[in-house]
């Protein structure tokens, strides 16, 4: 039993588990390119806000390498322009801007091209290491919340495999597990593409926590029938004001969570905040192709033509969450107040600039 891993630095190359592959086949993948790097993420063979944070920067660093350029001025130019072009790839996550913007202030002030190079590589590294370290430290807080209580749901994925390890809403399952703490996990389906199914539940399996899938329409049934005694999901994006982005469906559970009188968590490290957006109207939500919702594993399902609305994301208004879990501590309301005395005392910490 082990807790899986999505992103590695190996021999100097980038190796990622392809998500899009799994339950079914656990196949790694080499990232070689910038484009290589933007597709795996617009494909989802690599989700998950931190992961496509931590993919992304290696992605500069790995297209950084190959550029020829006179001074230190030049070959910024060039990283700058890498920057926007894997930020175009996904919209919600905010991860990978505040990556991106990590690596080019990086090299801002370094004198040479060689050491830029150098400088940007590790950058990425300490992003990846850092996100292991506040993942683990978010396990540690939620296991404090979820004291007493033992069965919980969920929903897509904000594992270990969307994480550097761990993940966050998964975080205290994985850890608890570590420490001899046992959970009976209710993971969503996750529609459209099926995050909770095919991701939650073969993670949560690998490493031994007991998992039970559910549609995600069997929610509200299931936490009556079942006794669930909290509910917990990842982030995507977070305003000043608590408001949280995350996989769509995530609003009906917060919804859920209110008239059944549990607790509705959110689990996310810092870089996942954005402080420059007061709420959540102001937090793009990417729409998906149509597909994603006529077919299922390509299999046609609706009619031909079918109009469809396809948001991956919904936002969580504050009011419904009862904290905020990061590796900086926990968050309770009032929100607007908590979240900036809590990232203003963190040095580089959230999406501020
Ligand atoms: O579309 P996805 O699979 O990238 O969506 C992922 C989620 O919504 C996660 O819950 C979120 O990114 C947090 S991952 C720790």
């Amino acid at each position: 039993m082990a807790i899986p891993l999505s992103i590695q630095w190996l021999n100097g190359q980038l190796i990622i588990l392809d998500q899009q592959k799994l339950p079914h086949e656990t196949e790694y993948i080499a990232l070689n390119t910038l484009e290589d790097v933007y597709d795996a993420i617009v494909t989802l063979k690599v989700r998950g806000a931190p992961a496509i944070g931590i993919t992304a920067a290696y992605g500069l660093a790995i297209a950084a390498q190959n550029h020829e350029a006179e001074t230190a001025e030049a070959f910024l130019h060039f990283v700058k322009k890498d920057a926007l072009y894997l930020a175009s790839s996904r919209p919600t996550a905010v991860n990978l801007e505040w990556a991106l913007n990590r690596l080019q202030e990086s090299i801002e002030s370094v004198r040479t091209v060689a050491a830029a190079k150098a400088q940007i590589l590790e950058e990425a590294k300490r992003i990846q290491k850092e996100d292991e370290e506040a993942c683990r430290a978010i396990g540690g807080y939620a296991l404090q919340l979820l004291e007493g209580k033992s069965k919980v749901m969920t929903i897509c994925n904000a594992g270990s495999i969307a994480t550097a390890k761990y993940g966050t809403a998964l975080a205290p399952f994985h850890l608890g597990k570590e420490l001899g703490r046992e959970f009976e996990v209710f993971a969503c389906e996750t529609r459209p593409v099926f995050q909770g199914a095919r991701l939650t539940v073969w993670e949560l399996q690998q490493s031994g926590v007991d998992v039970t899938l559910i549609t995600d329409s069997m929610a509200a049934h299931t936490i009556g029938a079942k006794g669930i005694e909290a509910i917990i999901v990842g982030a995507d994006r977070i305003a000043a004001n608590g408001d949280t982005a995350n996989k769509i469906g995530t609003l009906n559970l917060a919804i859920l969570a209110k008239a059944y009188n549990i607790p509705f968590y959110v689990s996310a490290p810092v870089s996942t905040f954005d402080l420059l957006i007061a709420d959540g109207k102001e937090i793009p939500i990417e729409e998906r192709p149509a597909t994603e919702i006529t077919h299922i594993a390509g299999q046609p399902l609706a009619p031909n033509h079918t109009k469809v609305f396809n948001p991956a994301f919904d936002v969580t208004p504050a009011q419904y969450i009862t904290a905020i879990i990061t590796e900086k501590g926990i968050i309770k309301p009032d929100y607007e107040q908590n979240i900036t005395g809590l990232l203003g005392a963190v040095s580089g910490g959230g999406a501020q600039s």
